[in-house]
């Protein structure tokens, strides 16, 4: 297992997008016009993203509990979320960025379904970046119909459990490497929770609308920095397990 932290291979970057509503508040605008400069934020972070080294994108774009929230602003998501994957899609070909969406397509209106598989179908062989916009999603839900599966499943390892949680089929996500929340709260909001097992975790006062090429560059600076241990003992704390007194862990055995 590679545990360095100089991460010269590409990354796996998953971002919660929070703040959008707040950043509206404070300027006396609507919500909604919050979630319309968000999906500008989508924008800079996605072109920026391969030349930092992020080759995996996910984004959590809406949740399953998102629903709660007044029907006009739920529109106005899924609106945008439809034009962003109808306008985007030729620039993503030729970017060689490839779009899937992870969630559950149930309750989603026809039109975007059918954007969703349009720009499914027509990026699939990007290799630059592969952006996962994690829509009508819960981690709680994933991992349920994964397990449900997994039961049949002969192959009983984390591995095999990792790839019954990609939805498209064909390629796994590695696991992330860096997980990103802005918006100043700190929690992970039902997203990824099998997947960030061992991610190591950025919080953010900059509000969503905000974000850009220079917030992504000091959160990748931040995550070189760190030390991923995965419960090993870390570089510094070689040698370190001599001082435990013979015994002292025999309950583990
Ligand atoms: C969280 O901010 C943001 C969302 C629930 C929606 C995010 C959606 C977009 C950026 C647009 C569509 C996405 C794509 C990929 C095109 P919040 O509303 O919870 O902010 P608050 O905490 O300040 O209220």
């Amino acid at each position: 297992m590679d545990t360095s932290s100089s991460a010269a291979f590409p990354l796996h970057v998953a971002i919660i997008m929070d703040g959008n509503g707040r950043w509206a508040a404070a300027r006396n605008l609507p919500r909604s016009l919050g979630h319309r400069e968000g999906v500008k934020a989508v924008r800079r972070v996605v072109e920026c993203a391969p030349d930092l080294g992020v080759g995996v994108l996910t984004l959590f774009a809406f949740s399953v509990d998102n629903w709660r929230r007044p029907r006009r602003e739920v529109g106005v998501i899924m609106e945008l979320m439809a034009d962003y994957l109808r306008s985007e899609t030729d620039r993503c070909v030729e970017k060689g960025v490839r779009v899937t969406v992870l969630g559950c397509t149930q309750g989603i209106a026809p039109n975007l379904q059918t954007a969703i598989r349009e720009a499914q179908a027509r990026t699939a062989r990007g290799t630059a970046l592969w952006l996962r916009v994690a829509f009508n999603y819960s981690s709680r839900d994933a991992i349920l119909s994964a397990a449900a599966r997994f039961r049949r499943d002969r192959d009983r390892s984390k591995a095999a459990f990792s790839k019954l949680l990609a939805q498209d089929g064909e390629r796994t996500a590695p696991d992330v490497d860096l997980l990103i929340r802005t918006g100043g709260e700190k929690r992970l909001s039902d997203f990824l929770l099998w997947e960030a097992a061992y991610a190591e975790l950025h919080f953010t006062d900059v509000m969503w609308p905000e974000f850009g090429e220079e917030d992504l560059t000091s959160a990748l600076d931040d995550f070189r920095g760190r030390e991923r241990r995965f419960g090993c003992v870390g570089k510094a704390a070689v040698g370190a397990t001599e001082a435990v007194p013979a015994g002292a862990l025999a309950w583990l055995e």
